[in-house]
């Protein structure tokens, strides 16, 4: 008699090959198609399930942590702060996440971004389609240099490394605040100097966010940081939303404390804050950042990867959580 399949639950459609990966291992249970699943949903998903494959948007806590039988939860992403880790633990869950495989991808969007914000060229686009271009003139749309300009990043860890790296291509100085300082071997090879958060606001001429959204970050900048910016520095977000005060950031935006900003990601996705919708000097993209069909195939693969092997009992490669392990031995 052929052993019972592993059931797992995938909580949004994935790219192939993930799908398929996951059909041929598992008794997989898509759920029916909604942004949000409300929390009972998922709870009453996981009943009877060895694996999760979820989302950003799906708050994983303990009400489905604690279904009996539940060994994994992967997460497509790298990011995981919709899933409550401790509790997790406690419950004797693995979790896993998508790391260093949309390092690139990302960091090309921060810089794309960066660009758009600082050269206007979304801006200049409805210029051109609204008919308002008369012809060459010396003062028209007027940006910021990127080249040679001073680029100060928050949260220096792959992703924040790989925008480093970018912008030594355009001459430009790149300082970092991390709280944990790079080795002086990274910092040679970048050619990047570390600075406390605030030198560092008030020295770049563009700012890029890359830490992960813990409770230490939420709102790292608002009123008070955007006041420390340069009239003429440019904000780019690619990490999580909550970690700028969005309606802080509409304010300064509009009374040109800054100059401009590129946001991927939003306080409360997929709503965006209104007044940041009516403002011309803001480049709007919807979480997109590692949307490349590389990338996001691969992420993919990879949770597929990471909840097959944790439903079949062993230690998925990108465990979040390896103390899970400890207290089975
Ligand atoms: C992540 O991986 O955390 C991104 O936000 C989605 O690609």
């Amino acid at each position: 008699m052929s052993e019972a399949r592993p059931v797992v639950v995938l909580t949004h459609p994935i790219l192939e090959p993930g799908p398929t990966l996951l059909r041929e291992a598992t008794e997989l249970r898509l759920l029916p198609n909604q942004y949000r699943h409300p929390v009972e949903a998922l709870r009453k998903a996981a009943e009877g399930a060895q694996g999760m494959v979820t989302q950003l948007m799906d708050p994983i806590g303990e009400e489905v942590l604690r279904t009996p039988g539940l060994k994994i939860v992967s997460n497509v992403a790298v990011g995981y702060d919709n899933i409550d880790v401790p509790t997790a633990t406690r419950h004797g869950v693995m979790v896993t996440n998508t790391p260093g495989i949309l390092d690139d991808t990302t960091a090309d969007f921060a810089f794309a971004l960066l660009m758009a914000a600082g050269r206007r060229l979304l801006e200049a686009d409805r210029f051109v389609r609204g008919g308002a271009f008369a012809g060459w003139a010396i003062d028209m749309l007027l940006g910021h240099d990127v080249s040679g300009a001073t680029l100060g990043i928050v949260g220096f860890g792959r992703i924040g490394r790989g925008v480093a790296r970018r912008a030594r291509a355009f001459g430009m100085r790149v300082i970092y605040y991390d709280e944990f300082p790079a080795t002086p071997e990274v910092e040679q090879e970048l050619g990047v100097t570390r600075s406390e958060l605030y030198p560092l606001l008030s020295e770049a001429d563009f700012v890029s966010v890359h830490v992960p959204l813990t409770p230490a970050t939420r709102h790292l900048f608002s009123s008070k940081e955007f006041a420390t910016m340069k009239p003429s520095a440019v904000l780019v977000n690619t990490s999580r939303g909550p970690v700028v005060d969005e309606a802080a950031l509409a304010h300064a935006l509009k009374e040109r404390e800054i100059f401009a900003a590129g946001l991927d990601v939003y306080e409360n996705e997929p709503q965006v804050h209104p007044e940041l919708l009516k403002l011309e000097n803001v480049v709007l993209a919807p979480h997109i950042a590692s949307a490349s069909v590389k990338t996001r195939s691969r992420m993919s693969e990879v949770a597929a990867r990471n909840c097959i092997t944790g439903v079949r009992g062993g230690r998925p490669p990108n465990l979040l959580n390896p103390e899970v392990l400890d207290s089975r031995r």
